[in-house]
Formats: structure tokens, sequence, C-alpha cells
């Protein structure tokens, strides 16, 4: 590669003698190629040495994954102006291969296009390669489709059978990669292979042994490969292997000499490395919205740069779990889906604005290292829809009357099927027995699920009776009385993938109805299973409002405005008249709203999805629509109350 190309990465770090190099480099192109750029460890100095020099990086985390492409420059620089040498981000595996063997790297998903943007606003990368990720992504960023061989590969040991998949999946990522790395002229400096290992029952070394050489045999023998985990040793004890170098992650603290010290009973020497570094904190539906201080996270940071330590700061840019690309946390007593926003309370917030914190962050970093200049930056919110920002949903469609255009495949089994059954990842199922119920005298009705993964609306003649909703890791035999209104009726269950469990042992997470429903402790046989993944709701036919009387559940409606002007702005949809569902402007899925359960209220509609000229919203209301409804667009986030936890260190997931 050419000198301009490493003499723009070291003009990032914005050093005086950069300028220098830059000079000497333009004039000298022919001397200065591939062969001047080394990124290793340098073990006597403790310290990294980039081009033979001391180095250590400032970097903050953004999960491309999490942001529309529009905006992965927009985000990057600022976090240039924050004075980051470096992003960190993971490389979710499913997001890339939707299908085994089929795999999707343009548009939103375009990895190379990312840390191409990266190296051109001048950060350097530090790439978490995977398999797993955790991240609050879904499934911890494997691919569901995973799940669907039988018997189900044990994910993240030496299973041959999961290994088979992780090779095939590496043999097509890291081949992609190898021309970005540092020492060939890209901007990656560090890879880490899997994430916290140690925090995962497997504790298989053959694993962790077979993933180094895999990513070895492709990266080449000199890059640097990494592991992080807990710093503690409970975490370090499985997560490493002396072949990877061993980082940690924590949070603000007082004393991040503690923590480093348990770094180094793995690291004797060479430097020292948070990779996770906390700004904020991640939510779960049905809790308060997290944040935390920005002076204690700007003290603790000023520590850690005080020691020569590297450090990642995890979140940077949070972003947004769109469509259904969130993750749930899990333990055998608790089920809890994160929401739609992960905006973590990070520097940048959700859209990427500039909070205070942001500001604190970057006067501790001007302390160490000279920081670029803000230029002025543009960055709007608009307020669409009439002058107080409302649309009106005056269209309709039943889903029960939609299932031939949504339902892109239908089974009928004894038993219902789950989503890995019907090879259907995200969205939803409507299971409805084949034939018509009949019930005893009794008209008050028991209804049992045995596993039910995650949330379900039950229907009797259409009407909305009951919902049930998982809560924890194995949910037998969930029940929900009703009482029926008729003692002959039709049955149906709508089922919602709610986010598959990204941490701890209960990842392997399938979905839908995994064992049986009974009624009155009868079980109920002889089901069709329809898959509804919501991925065509452009092809619903709608109804108008008041030609017939819309139902309240199970129901799409549908509301339109126009924008006119010249730039498209960002917004933010309001919810709180409607329940639960998931919002799709202009067939891009927003994610998820909940208010009723909160934190969040507003969901963040980027430009990017947004036209001149008429746009459309569609909610898909799976509990109960206002009369009439309508929805606000407004120019701040609400992503409900807050707790602001005390000063702490926190060892996550
Ligand atoms: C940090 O690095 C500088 C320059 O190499 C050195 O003088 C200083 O002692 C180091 N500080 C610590 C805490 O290691
Ligand atoms: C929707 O998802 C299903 C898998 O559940 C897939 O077969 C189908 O091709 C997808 N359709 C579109 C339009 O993406
Ligand atoms: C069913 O009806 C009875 C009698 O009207 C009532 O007491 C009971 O609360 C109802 N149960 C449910 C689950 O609605
Ligand atoms: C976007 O914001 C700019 C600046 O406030 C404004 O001039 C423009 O009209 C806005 N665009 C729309 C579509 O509202």
């Amino acid at each position: 590669m050419s000198c301009k190309m490493a003499a723009a990465v070291l003009f990032s770090r914005l050093h005086c003698k950069v300028f220098l190099l830059l000079f000497l480099c333009s004039g000298a192109s022919l001397f200065i190629g591939v062969d001047s750029r080394s990124f290793t460890i340098d073990y006597d100095s403790n310290s990294f040495s980039k081009d033979g020099q001391p180095f250590r990086y400032i970097s903050g985390s953004m999960h491309y994954s999490r942001v529309p492409s529009y905006y992965w420059r927009d985000r990057l620089s600022k976090m240039y102006y924050a004075g980051l040498n470096a992003v960190q981000t993971y490389v979710p595996w499913n997001f890339h291969e939707p299908f085994p063997g089929v795999y999707n790297f343009e548009g939103d998903h375009d990895l190379v296009g990312f840390l191409k943007t990266a190296q051109d606003v001048g950060l350097l990368v530090i790439l978490r390669a995977g398999p797993y990720i955790c991240g609050e992504w879904e499934m911890g960023g494997f691919p569901s489709w995973t799940l669907r061989n039988q018997p189900p590969p044990t994910l993240r040991s030496s299973d041959p059978s999961y290994l088979s998949l992780v090779d095939a999946w590496m043999g097509k990522l890291l081949p992609l990669v190898k021309p970005l790395l540092y020492e060939n002229g890209g901007p990656i400096i560090t890879v880490q292979v899997e994430n916290e290992y140690g925090s995962f029952y497997t504790c298989d070394q053959k694993y962790m042994n077979h993933l180094e050489s895999t990513f070895r045999q492709y990266l080449g023998p000199n890059v640097v490969l990494f592991t992080t985990d807990g710093a503690g040793d409970g975490y370090l004890k499985c997560g490493t292997i002396p072949s990877l170098y061993a980082t940690v992650d924590f949070g603000a603290t007082d004393n991040p000499e503690g923590y480093f010290a348990f770094q180094r009973k793995y690291e004797p020497k060479g430097p020292l490395v948070n990779s996770e570094f906390y700004t904020g904190w991640l939510d779960h539906w049905g809790q308060a919205h997290q944040t935390r201080n920005g002076d204690q996270i700007a003290s603790s940071l000023d520590k850690i740069l005080a020691l020569n330590a590297s450090v990642n700061m995890y979140m940077f840019e949070g972003g947004t779990n769109f469509g259904f690309w969130n993750g749930a946390n899990c333990g055998g007593q608790s089920y809890q889906p994160q929401p739609t926003s992960y905006d973590y309370d990070a520097p940048l917030n959700e859209r990427g604005e500039m909070t205070d914190k942001f500001g604190l962050l970057r006067s501790v970093i001007k302390k160490y290292h000279p920081v670029p200049s803000i230029p002025p930056i543009e960055s709007d919110v608009s307020v669409y829809g009439d002058k107080s920002g409302h649309i009106y949903y005056d269209e309709y469609a039943d889903l029960f009357e939609s299932l031939k255009v949504l339902g892109t495949k239908q089974t009928t089994a004894d038993r219902p099927l789950t989503f890995e059954d019907m090879e259907q990842d995200f969205g939803f199922i409507l299971y409805t027995p084949v034939d018509d119920i009949t019930l005893s005298s009794s008209d008050q009705v028991t209804l049992t699920i045995d596993e039910l993964h995650d949330r379900a609306t039950i229907y009797w003649n259409r009407q909305l009776v009951g919902t049930l909703l998982r809560s924890a890791g194995l949910t037998k035999n969930m029940s929900v009385s009703f009482n029926a209104t008729s003692s002959k009726g039709s049955l149906a269950i709508l089922v919602e993938n709610m986010g598959r469990v990204n941490y701890g042992s209960y990842i392997a997470d399938k979905k839908g109805i995994l064992n049986g429903v009974y009624l009155n402790g009868v079980e109920v046989l002889h089901w069709t299973t329809t898959s509804l993944p919501l991925n065509n709701t452009n092809e619903l036919q709608f109804t108008q409002v008041g030609s017939t009387t819309p139902p309240t559940s199970a129901v799409f409606y549908k509301a339109s405005f126009t924008i006119d002007g010249s730039t498209l702005n960002d917004t933010y949809l309001l919810t709180d008249q409607w329940t639960k569902g998931v919002a799709i402007v202009n067939d891009f899925n927003l994610g998820r709203y909940w208010p009723v359960k909160g934190p969040q209220k507003t969901l963040y509609v980027p430009a990017s999805v947004l036209k001149k000229g008429t746009n459309g919203v569609v909610l898909f209301e799976v509990d109960s629509a206002p009369n009439k409804g309508s929805t606000q667009f407004v120019d701040k986030p609400d992503l409900g109350l807050s707790v602001t936890r005390a000063f702490e260190a926190e060892v996550r997931w």
C-alpha cells in the first residue's frame, strides 16, 4: 500500500511529529511502504508498538450493525473529534450469514466499507471477530440456524459439529478483513478472539486453541490477537490461553490498578488494556433506564490514562437494536429481553449527538494527547405530521385476514412447531388448532403452555383472552385462565420471539412453543403453525377505519404523512397510546415498542429511512390498539425514568 495511507493513519493521532512524517513521506514515497507498517506488543516497555514507536490506544465502541451506514461517517468523525485514535466493533455473525452459506456484506452490512470509513476519518480499528460476541445482540451473534441441526451443536466448545460451522464462517470473514490489517495498509491493529469466554460454562481450552490456530491461519503470524474477560480470576482462568494476549474489562473505579492487577497475573509484561470501560449501561424491558455519572467516568478514565494503559470505552456510540436484533439476558429464574434503544447513556447518544459526557471525556483525553477541534456539525431533528407532530392511523389490516399475504410458511403437525422447525429466525408465529375446540360444561378454561419462548397472546374466537410471558430460562407449564364466550370455538396463539439469549448458559435458545399446549389439563393436538417473520408487510391490504369496526389486537394500523423541504432530518416516534408491538416506517423495521412496560417510550427514526413526499408508518399492535389512534413525532428521546447507579466497578457479561 502507498505511503499516503500510512501517513493518513499516523496523522490521525495528531501528534505534531506526524506533520513531519507526512512531508517526509510524500517526498520519499518509494522508500516507505508496507514494510514500515507494524503493530506489535513491546513486552519490555509494557506498551504496544506502532511502526516501532510506543503506542497506546484510546478507543470507543460503536457497532456498525446498530447504526445505519448512512451515519457511519458522522458517528466515527465525532469519535475522532473526541480525541480517540481507534474504534472497536463487534462482527455479528448472524448479521452477515442469514442462511447457511448465504452472505450479506452490502449496505448496512458492509463491514469492509465501515472499516475503510473508520480509516478515512483517522481511526484505527480493534476488531472483535467472534464467533460469539454477547453484546446484547440476538443470540450473542450466533445465527439461529445453528440450532436447527439435530442434535444441536454445543456452542462455544470443541464439539466438531460446532467447529465445522465456525470454520466455514471464519473462512469467509477472515480473508475479507486480512487486507485491512494494519501491516497490510488497513486500519485493524488488533483482533479479539471469542468474547469473555471465561464467563461461560464450557471452559474448553481445546476450543480456544482451535480458534487461535484458525485466526493465525487466515490472518498470518504478525497481527496481535487477544482475549477479553472480566477483571477477576474466576473469569480469566477459563478465558485465556497463553498464545492470546489477555486483556480485562471493568467500569468506573477509584482503583484501576486493582483490576489491572488481575491482568498482570496472566500478562506479567505488555500493555495494560481495559477492553470495555463502561460509559453507561444496558437496559431491559420493565426496568429503569440505566445512566452512569459522567464525572465519575471521566475521573476514572484519567486514572487509567495516567497508568499509560490502553482503553476502549464501551459504548462510545450505542445506537439502536433495529428490527428484531436485540438479545436477552437469562438466568434460571429470569428472562430479560433488551429494548430497542441501545443508547447506553454513551457519550454520543442514540442519534449521535454529543452529550455532556462527551465533553467531559474529551477534556480528560486532552490532558494526555492533542485533540482535534470540533467543526460546526448540522444535525437537526424534525417533527413531522400535523403541527403537534401527530399522525393518525386510519387504515388497518386484521392479522387473521392477512395470513395468506404474511404467512411465509404454513405447516400442519401433531404438536406446535418451533421457529427452528419452521426455519424462521425472527418475528412471530401463529399457532391454530386445525379443528375447532369443544369445551365441556364449564366455561372457565385454563390454557397451559409448556415451554413458551417468549410471549403469547391468546385468542378465543379471535378475541384476546390472555397473555403469557416467559419468565425464566425454562418455563414449564405457564397457565392463563379465561371465560370462553361459547362452548365451541376457535383457539389461536400468537407467539413472539422477544430476542434470543445473548449471555449465560441458555444461549441455545429455541423459540416458539417448545412442548405442548393443554386446555383444562388435556393436550390439544393437530396444529397449524404459520410463520410471520414480518419481512413482507408492504404486501398488506389495508381497509379504511370507519367502514367496519377494527379489532384492537393482532392488527396492523397504518398512517401516512408527507415530508416537504429539502433536507431530511431524524425524528422520534412516541407510541404512548399503544400497548405492545412493532413499528415499521417505509418498510424499515424500527423495532419493538412497549411503552406500558418501558423504560423507553420513543423510537429513534433515522433520516435515512424517510423520503420526500408520502411516508407510511405501520404499527403491528399485538395487545391493545387505541380507538382512533395516533402517534406523535417528537424532537427529544424519552428513554424512560432513569437510575444513576453509584460509583462502582462493573464486571459485565
Ligand atoms: C508512562 O510512560 C511514560 C513515558 O514512557 C513514563 O515516563 C511513565 O513513567 C509511565 N507511567 C507509568 C505509570 O508507567
Ligand atoms: C422472509 O423471511 C423468510 C424466512 O422466515 C424467508 O424465507 C423469506 O425469503 C423472507 N422474505 C423477504 C422478502 O425477505
Ligand atoms: C369468569 O367469570 C366468572 C363469573 O362471571 C368471574 O367470577 C371470573 O372472574 C371470570 N374469570 C375470568 C378469568 O375472567
Ligand atoms: C431539517 O432541518 C433544517 C434545519 O432546521 C430545516 O431547514 C429543514 O426544513 C428540515 N427538513 C425537514 C424535512 O423538516
